[in-house]
Order: C-alpha cells, then structure tokens, then sequence
C-alpha cells in the first residue's frame, strides 16, 4: 500500500493565488493533484536528461508535399530508424500541407538525435519533440 505523506508550505499569497487560477482552468479538482502533476513533470524532465535512460517521444511535423524531396527525406531517415520509430499517423492538412506525428522509443539521446534530424530538414515548417519516460515507476 502506498504511504501517503501530508506536507504543510509557506508561500507568497499571489503566487498561491496565480497558481489556483491557473489551476482551477485547467480543470484540476485540488492543489495536491496539480502539485503531483508537477513533481512527476521535474522527475520525467531529469530521468530523461540521461541520455542512455529508455525514453518515449512524440514528435509533430509539419511539412509541405510539394517539395518532393522532403518527402522522401523524411521517409528515407525513418526507414533508418525502423526499430525506434513505433508508429507514423499522416494526416493530409490541405491541398499543400501535411502533418506527421511520430511515435519513438529507445534511449533518450536516440530519440532527441533522431528527431533532430527529421526537424532540421529544410523546408520542415514546424515541429516539436515531446520526450517523456515509459513511466513504469511513476505514481
Ligand atoms: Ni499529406
């Protein structure tokens, strides 16, 4: 059974006060879950600054079809990395533009190397890595 720990904290009242208001919008029913939030948030951010912790990534692209060759880069760089790339969605924004979502896993300094490459693709217009912990120790 979980040990359950109640901890009391001193804090500038219009911090606290700035803290609920964000909090209550994103929908959180009390503090103690927006302040686990946050802690699990800090120990994922340096669990996967390790660069050999196991780590998942999703990464965002937003690209245009037309320029052909970003196509084909982009499938040549995750045919490379077939073992790290779990699952690819396209979804077709617009008669130019398309979206890719990417799923990886492997360690942390693969995942970001190879999002990086696939980011600094001339012609990639947007896009953006999450990188998170496969979680199993996370409460
Ligand atoms: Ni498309």
């Amino acid at each position: 059974m979980k040990n359950i720990v109640r901890f009391g904290t001193s804090i500038d009242e219009k911090l606290l006060i700035q803290f609920d208001e964000i909090i209550n919008r994103k929908g959180y029913v009390n503090r103690s879950e927006a302040i686990r939030d946050l802690i699990r948030d800090m120990l994922v951010a340096e669990e996967t600054a390790d660069p050999d912790t196991e780590a998942m990534g999703t990464l965002t692209l937003v690209f245009s079809h037309e320029v052909r060759e970003i196509a084909d880069r982009l499938n040549d760089i995750q045919h490379q990395h077939f073992d790290n790339i779990i699952s690819t969605v396209h979804v077709h924004l617009d008669e130019h533009n398309c979206l890719e979502v990417l799923i990886l896993r492997g360690k942390s300094k693969t995942v970001r190397s190879i999002a990086d490459r696939l980011l600094s693709i001339k012609n990639v217009r947007h896009g953006k890595l999450t990188i998170t912990s496969p979680g199993g120790h996370l409460t």
